[in-house]
């Protein structure tokens, strides 16, 4: 069931039967955490890695281990500090705007589109032109086979992706620090930012429609990223357990922030402990904004998702079809 997870059509009694079941090993001796209180007892706890080993045959591997997303221990700190300092010169009020401007442009005259393949294309371009790219539409060219090649579908196999960090290193280089840190931070917001707005544009009918409220309600009843994944070091317990060190964990994010039993009611969408997403902001200020635009067009879901990407973390819509009532008559043509 783990690995069907994010494809599943309504994946919440999964969630529920998850998390009832409490930690337990899959048939192949995966770990398995949904719980609230056991998801962040791992995702806080030092003795769950990453564990991420570059390969000598895929080069990229050697640009994602310099990544915050893909390091461990000492040296994860400093490289997420270096992100941070990027996002600390980003206004998520202007990355609104820039996301509404941007998708209003994309869409005039169009009559029909796919959410998910706008969501693919503004939030990339908003922010490699707010870190000061001077050409956002190749960042976004490259970015999308950095995330192929670095967040594969199942059905694909990883491209080499060497020109597309040739692309990037370039164009980051003005920026302070490893241009490892910006190309982390874009690759990260390409395909989970996607799913967001894939899912919340689903839900439009072409009436009004409190943006706000609908992010939320997709990051906590239709989570981007359903689960993440680690690696037991050396003193790994899950519910009392102790993990033998090299196990693998899954960590249900989707299915702890909808646990009944956390008081709290914490949202888990963007992680939690030390690797939880440092641009959960920047992401909901730019999915609102690509919505504030779909939203002024009077878009409308053509019908419901029929499916989701196949993929083992990620919930990506297929289909999310949108017709624009704002859109001139005449002869439609669909975004590209
Ligand atoms: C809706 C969109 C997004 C969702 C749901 C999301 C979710 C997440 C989650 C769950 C993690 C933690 C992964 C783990 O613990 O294994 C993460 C990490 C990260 N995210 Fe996001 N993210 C989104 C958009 C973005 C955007 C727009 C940015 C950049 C502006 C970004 C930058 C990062 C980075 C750099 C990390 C790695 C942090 C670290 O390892 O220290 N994300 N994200």
């Amino acid at each position: 069931m783990i690995d069907e997870l994010a494809r599943l059509p309504d994946p919440a009694a999964a969630h529920d039967e998850l998390r009832r079941r409490g930690p337990h090993r899959t048939p192949d001796g995966r770990w398995v955490v949904a719980g609230a209180a056991d998801v962040t007892a791992v995702l806080g706890s030092p003795a769950a890695r990453i564990g991420f080993a570059t390969d000598p045959a895929r080069p990229v591997t050697a640009w994602q281990a310099r990544m915050a997303r893909f390091t461990d221990g000492a040296e994860h700190a400093p490289r997420r500090a270096a992100v941070q300092r990027l996002l600390a010169g980003l206004d998520p009020a202007a990355l609104r705007a820039d996301a509404a401007a941007a998708t209003t442009a994309r869409i005039a005259g169009v009559a029909e589109l796919d959410a998910v393949v706008l969501g693919r294309q503004v939030p990339v371009a908003v922010l490699a032109a707010a870190l000061g790219v001077g050409d956002p539409g190749a960042a976004v060219a490259a970015v999308a086979e950095l995330a192929a090649a670095l967040a594969p579908r199942l059905d694909a196999a990883p491209p080499p992706a060497d020109a597309a960090v040739a692309a990037l290193r370039d164009p980051l280089a003005h920026l302070p620090g490893d241009p490892a840190a910006a190309m982390g931070l874009l690759f990260q917001s390409y395909d989970a930012t996607a799913a967001l707005i894939g899912a919340a544009a689903a839900r439009l009918d072409g009436g009004p429609v409190d943006v706000d409220r609908l992010v939320a309600t997709v990051l906590r009843a239709d989570g981007p990223v359903q689960l993440t994944t680690r690696v037991a070091g050396t003193g790994l317990a899950v519910g009392g357990r102790a993990v033998p060190a090299g196990d693998r964990v899954v960590v249900v994010l989707a299915a702890a922030g909808t646990d009944p039993a956390d008081p709290a009611r914490r949202s888990f969408a963007f992680g939690a402990g030390p690797h939880a997403c440092p641009g959960a902001r920047e992401a909901v200020a730019i999915a609102a904004g690509v919505l504030d635009a779909l939203v002024a067009a009077g878009a409308a879901a053509t019908g419901a998702v029929a499916a989701h990407e196949p993929r083992l973390n990620l919930r990506v819509p297929v289909g999310a079809t949108l017709r624009l009532s704002a859109a001139p008559s005449g002869s439609p043509r669909p975004a590209g």
